[in-house]
């Protein structure tokens, strides 16, 4: 149905044994797969999970960029399911849901960074009702692991924690390099998360013939597509790309991105970013059926469904500055004390993770205008739950058209300003840094909007 419908779906968190470039890898995932189902959804459909903990550690569920309600279980962040214990949760998206790419992954404060990095995470899209026709979708899902010897799933150092970790394998879909088979002429939809912990990058399409362009990020369609170079994902971003095929071989390059480093380097090179470019997947383009087909394709993007309201020339009722900040608080004594990140403490507006503290209190049907502050070496990608950002401005510079993201990077030493509109759902959840291992260090605050 094209609205009202529901998806039940049970969902198993535990650990398997996956093979990962050959060999055997002891990895967590959902119903035994990495990445876990992939949930297909219409706006105003109802969604149903029910999650059963197998693991030995506490866990739950977050539905990343949903504009769903956060009261009762639906922000997970205040939710535990112990070893063994079961949870049914229930999502109803309103019937003007904006369509996109989004996913799903666990938020147990402090074990975020550890869950998601051993694999549980999976894709989750909403579909428009009238989508651009393509010869084929597929759903991509960037993730990367370190793995011992005996495949084990390796547990980061601390500096490697305050950086943000990441993995010696880049995975696409759980695999290393995998092929990707396809036919020339054809033009395809790839839906793609970054499920990585912390790592960034933007993608490049190698070889003769074929391209691709952004039709959308994270939150809806964009007004006109972008070029492929242009998008940089954060940890947690996603975007959606219509890909024209044409004959060859080639690959799908996963680019590195500055995101700064902590001290400036003075941790050591070990610890920094990835800073080559690497392979994600081999693509095969077989020669098409028939020439010709690419008949009518070129209004894929007419009229996009799924654009938010623009909030550029909207009255703002009320502004806030917030500040992400990587300080040296243990070392430099004084009443902050040390931090859970050691001898770093990872801040918003000076303060580490309190559940029970409410930092930002908002009034449910006004439109705010958040100007985000980096005090720091680091980028930090700011991620808010329920309610979708504009992004208004970037170190000085604006869009030129509407962008609306749920993870906005705020490169380091710099400030962007989004405007949120408040709408729909009151309650209480969570902004935070998407470096996870920095959100699992304290780098999170709470908003209640009623
Ligand atoms: Cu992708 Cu609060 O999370
Ligand atoms: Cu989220
Ligand atoms: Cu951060």
């Amino acid at each position: 149905t094209s609205s009202g419908g529901r998806l039940e779906v049970s969902l198993q968190a535990r650990l398997d044994t996956h093979e990962v470039a050959g060999r055997p890898a002891r990895t967590m995932g959902y119903n035994g797969g990495v990445p876990g189902p992939t949930l297909r959804l219409r706006p105003g459909d109802l969604l149903r999970i029910d999650l059963d903990n197998q693991l030995d550690h506490v866990t739950n569920l977050h539905v990343h960029g949903l504009h769903v309600s956060p009261e009762g279980n639906g922000d997970n962040v205040f939710v535990e399911i112990g070893p063994g214990e079961s949870q049914q949760y229930e999502y109803q998206l309103p019937k003007d849901h904006p369509p996109g790419v989004y996913w799903y992954h666990p938020h147990h404060h402090g074990s975020v960074a550890d869950q998601l990095f051993a694999g549980l995470y999976g894709a989750i899209v909403v579909q428009e009702h009238d989508p651009p026709s393509v010869d084929r979708e597929r759903v991509l899902v960037v993730s990367d692991i370190t793995l011992s010897q005996d495949g084990a799933v390796l547990s980061p150092s601390m500096p490697e924690r305050m950086m943000g970790r990441e993995g010696e394998l880049l995975l696409l879909d759980g695999q290393l390099e995998p092929v990707l088979k396809a036919r020339g002429g054809d033009r395809e939809r790839w839906r793609v998360v970054n499920a990585c912990s912390s790592r960034f990058f933007s993608l490049r399409l190698s070889g003769e013939g074929s391209s691709a362009r952004v039709v959308g990020r994270d939150v809806g369609r964009l007004p006109t597509p972008v070029a492929l170079e242009e998008v940089v994902l954060a940890p947690g971003n996603r975007m959606d790309l219509l890909v024209d095929l044409s004959e060859g071989t080639g690959e799908l390059l996963a680019v590195p991105v500055d995101r700064g480093q902590m001290m400036g380097g003075m941790m050591g090179g070990a610890v920094g970013p990835e800073d080559s470019e690497r392979a994600l997947a081999r693509l095969e383009v077989a020669q098409g059926a028939q020439s010709g087909t690419a008949v009518a394709k070129d209004d894929a993007t007419r009229g996009p469904e799924g654009l938010l309201p623009d909030l550029r020339d909207t009255q703002v009722d009320r502004r806030r500055e917030l500040t992400m900040e990587m300080s040296m608080g243990g070392m430099m004594g004084g009443n902050r004390g040390r931090g859970p990140g050691g001898m770093m403490d990872l801040t918003i507006d000076g303060r580490t993770f309190d559940h029970d503290r409410t930092d930002q209190q908002v009034r449910l049907g006004t439109v705010e205008e958040w100007s985000i502050g980096n005090v720091g070496p680091m980028d930090h990608p700011f991620h808010l739950h329920v309610w979708p950002m504009q992004v208004i401005d970037v170190d000085g510079q604006r869009p030129a058209d509407p962008l609306w993201l749920d993870v906005v990077n705020i490169p380091a030493g710099g400030s962007v300003t989004v405007r949120i509109r408040f709408a729909d759902f009151g309650g209480r959840t969570v902004y935070h840094c998407h470096i996870l291992d920095h959100e699992d260090l304290g780098m999170m605050g709470t908003v209640l909007a009623e």
